[in-house]
């Protein structure tokens, strides 16, 4: 217990609110909206972990999206895993309910109606933990679903409760990628699975049971499989409207996961007849118009005759620009797919929409993209003509999710710096109806706004005009100063943005007594993709350059920031960052710095799966390109090492391995310089726990807030401990 008093003594001593990591970490969590057919009511679902009864807790939400009105939505979360809305109907509803009483492992599919919960129906008793479902509601009255699962290599779905226990823990590899994110490869790959149930039979399973619509592509270097792990989900296939056609995004099946992103979009009929193709893969339009790289967010047109989605050029470049493209989509005689009037929209918008919304009447599409260090929603007219621009129809916040309604309302889930969740419809003139605002629904969160947050731009390595953001603490006092805490982000390819954040949440460090200031240098996203591609073979000059200059920027023109007694922390790229900071002049001008998943190696990288990725932004591997390999390295600096140093490395964090924080945790503690090393057995690149995220914010703070004078004496740790 002693331990957290470092935090709370820091807080106690200002009187006005401040949010602390406890209070973030245990208030509310709400997921995106998914509003009915007729975009009255929509479910959320809503988690909460409470630190004094040590458990989480959930529920699914009904919002009234006309009167802001919430009301507990009936279905228990501890059984409903998903809800769908069946189109065609006003509040008819399938669901996932997450237990199964006949097969241990498996789950069921219900039938029932939102307004009266109780009386679903259980229409399917399902054999694996199927997740992810997509309705569609044909012409018959039968309704055609997706789900997806992992499969046994020979199609058959996979229920962990079913294995017997091999007899030895081994595994063995013959081909690159033995492991992904915080997963060892297995031989069963995740498959989307079709069912229908039939109208005429009260909804039971039809006969035909699950079908696996991957199991009969053929490959020659790797197995189809969709979601495309580890963060694809349902979003990576996509059923027509009329129930007819499927498309599933799965990588090349001709090159290997570890060396390439490039993915496609397989097409087929619903019924199997037809083995899906892909139909922008090889030997395709799209393909020999240089559209290489990896795709997503395959979405029918209402009508289900055009296909929306995106993607991106570079075969190995994870952060090429996505653009959007749309199609005319067919299903012919015996189940063979047609496919014309293929072309790009808005091919020239330097942005990467993520997104993907049709406009009710299908003449334009809705897409949500970076701009500026937020999240914003655009429109694109089908017929715009190549040159068009679109316009952000939304402001400051960021949005995660939104929907288009029957009046083309937008229906939109947002966040920002001061608030975990926003829920409002806007007509994209600017104007706001907010239905729901976490900061003033939650007590956790009550004083936060947008008082303490601000940006500017400066003037980076590059000559262009970068931007910042600052968050002050909640009890910020005029002509006081308080020290910088100086947070880089990830990525590289990332962007410090105006949105909420449980991992680095700005206001929950602001509040620990400090000014923070988030900059957004060469290899930020959101801002165009010059700014992006230019820190190809470059992580260790522009942006290092940058952030000095956005330093001296902060050092000069904000009076209200100490900048003797800054501190700096970053993860990931952020982490190599620090890294670099600490062998370089700017590691001079903070008192401690904090590492979380950094690099400490640039030859190291190879221990990754994602060889992608470092061949793109070394600019050749570390065979070929080896004196860029050596140009960045931290390690070539050991020998100015000398700011107090804290590093976090987790153990299932595979991309980067634990070797980095640990052989620069040795240097440092070799070398005589105060440092400590936190390390996670059971987290990976991130830190979720929610027990294990309060003891990462609580020691990190307790050893920044010591050297920058905020906090108190550091408590001893005894050898061991
Ligand atoms: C499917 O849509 C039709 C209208 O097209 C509707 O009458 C029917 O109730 C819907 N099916 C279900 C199960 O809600
Ligand atoms: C979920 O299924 C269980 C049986 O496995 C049943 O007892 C429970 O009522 C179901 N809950 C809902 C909301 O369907
Ligand atoms: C597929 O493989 C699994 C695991 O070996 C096995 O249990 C299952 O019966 C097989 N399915 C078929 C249809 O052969
Ligand atoms: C029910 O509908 C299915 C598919 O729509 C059809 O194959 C089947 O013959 C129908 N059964 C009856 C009893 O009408
Ligand atoms: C897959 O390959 C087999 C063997 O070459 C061939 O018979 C089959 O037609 C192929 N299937 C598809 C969908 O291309
Ligand atoms: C891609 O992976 C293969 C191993 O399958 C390897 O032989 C090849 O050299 C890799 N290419 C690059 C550019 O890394
Ligand atoms: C679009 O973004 C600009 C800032 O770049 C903002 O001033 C404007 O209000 C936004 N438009 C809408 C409709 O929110
Ligand atoms: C801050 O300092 C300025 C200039 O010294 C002074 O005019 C102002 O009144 C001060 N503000 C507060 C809140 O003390
Ligand atoms: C301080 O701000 C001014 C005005 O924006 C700018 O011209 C100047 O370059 C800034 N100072 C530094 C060191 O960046
Ligand atoms: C990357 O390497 C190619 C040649 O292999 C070279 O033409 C290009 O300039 C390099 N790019 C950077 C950013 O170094
Ligand atoms: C140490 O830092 C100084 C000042 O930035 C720099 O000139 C020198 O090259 C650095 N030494 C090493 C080994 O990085």
């Amino acid at each position: 217990m002693t331990r957290f008093l470092g935090v709370a003594v820091a807080l106690a001593a200002t009187g006005a609110f401040a949010i602390t990591p406890e209070q973030m970490l245990s208030a509310p969590r709400r997921s995106t909206l998914t509003p009915n057919p007729s975009g009255k009511l929509a479910y959320f679902s809503v988690s909460q972990y409470s630190f004094e009864g040590q458990e989480s807790s959930g529920a699914w939400k009904l919002l009234n999206t006309e009167t802001g009105e919430i009301t507990d939505a009936g279905l228990s979360a501890d059984e409903v895993n998903e809800i769908v809305w069946i189109p065609g109907s006003e509040t008819g509803i399938l669901y996932i309910n997450g237990t199964n009483e006949e097969i241990p492992g498996g789950v069921t599919l219900w039938i029932g109606d939102a307004l009266s919960p109780a009386e679903s129906t259980l229409v399917a008793s399902l054999d694996a933990p199927y997740n992810g479902l997509k309705v569609a509601n044909t012409s018959s009255g039968d309704l055609h679903f997706l789900v997806n699962t992992l499969a046994y290599p020979n199609g058959t779905a996979y229920n962990p409760e079913s294995i017997v226990t091999a007899r030895h823990t081994g595994r063995l590899y013959s081909n690159i990628y033995p492991r992904h994110w915080d997963v060892w490869l297995t031989k069963e790959r995740y498959s989307v699975f079709a069912g229908a149930l039939l109208a005429n039979s009260s909804y039971a399973l039809a006969h035909s049971g699950m079908r696996n619509l991957l199991q009969n592509i053929n490959y020659t270097v790797t197995k189809p499989e969709s979601p495309v792990q580890p963060f694809g989900g349902s979003g990576d296939y996509e059923i027509s409207p009329d129930g007819n056609i499927v498309a599933i995004l799965s990588k090349a099946t001709h090159l290997n996961k570890a060396n390439f992103t490039a993915s496609y979009i397989y097409l087929g009929p619903f019924d199997g007849s037809e083995v899906p193709y892909a139909f922008n893969g090889p030997e395709t339009e799209a393909n020999e118009a240089g559209h290489e790289g990896a795709s997503g967010v395959p979405t029918f047109s209402p009508d289900s005759c055009k296909l929306a989605y995106i993607q991106q050029d570079g075969i190995y470049y994870e952060s090429d620009r996505w653009k959007l493209y749309v199609l005319d989509i067919a299903l012919g005689y015996g189940g063979k797919i047609s496919t014309s009037n293929w072309k790009g929209l808005a091919p020239e918008w330097d942005r990467s929409p993520s997104d993907i919304h049709w406009a009710p009447d299908g003449e334009s599409i809705y897409t949500s993209a970076e701009d500026y260090a937020r999240v914003r929603i655009f429109n694109i007219p089908i017929d715009s003509a190549e040159d068009y621009v679109p316009k952000n129809l939304t402001g400051i916040t960021s949005v995660s999710g939104f929907s288009v309604l029957p009046d083309e309302t937008l229906l939109v889930s947002s966040t920002a710096v001061w608030s975990s969740r926003d829920f409002y419809t806007t007509k994209g003139d600017g104007q706001q109806n907010i239905l729901f605002s976490a900061t003033e629904a939650d007590e956790n969160l009550a004083g936060l706004g947008s008082h303490t947050f601000s940006e500017f731009f400066f003037t980076g390595s590059l000559g262009l005009d970068l931007h910042a953001m600052v968050i002050k603490p909640s009890n910020f006092v005029e002509n006081k100063t308080y020290p910088l805490a100086y947070i880089i982000h990830g990525g590289p390819q990332g962007v410090n943005a105006n949105s909420w954040s449980t991992r680095w949440n700005y206001q929950v460090w602001a509040d620990q007594g400090y000014v923070v200031v988030a900059p957004n240098p060469t290899g930020s996203t959101s801002f165009g993709q010059y700014l992006i591609d230019a820190i190809q073979a470059n992580w260790g000059s522009y942006p290092y350059e940058d952030i000095v200059l956005c330093w001296e920027y902060i050092n000069e023109n904000l009076s209200y920031v100490d900048t003797d007694n800054g501190i700096e922390a970053g993860a990931s790229y952020g982490g190599y960052m620090t890294n670099w900071i600490q062998g370089h002049e700017l590691g001079r001008k903070f008192k401690a710095l904090m590492t979380h998943d950094g690099v400490s190696n640039t030859l190291a990288n190879y221990a990754s799966e994602e060889l992608w990725f470092i061949r793109h932004d070394f600019n050749g591997t570390v065979y070929d390109a080896r004196p860029t390999y050596d140009m960045w390295n931290p390690m070539n600096h050991i020998a100015n090492w000398s700011t107090p140093h804290f590093i976090v490395h987790n153990t299932l964090d595979f991309r980067l391995p634990e070797s980095d924080g640990l052989s620069m945790f040795n240097i440092l503690q070799s070398k005589g310089v105060p440092s400590r090393f936190l390390n996670f057995p059971d987290e990976n690149h991130w830190v979720l726990n929610p027990e294990n995220s309060l003891f990462w914010h609580t020691e990190i703070f307790n050893w920044i807030n010591h050297y920058s004078g905020v906090g108190g004496a550091l408590d001893e740790i005894p050898i061991g401990d």
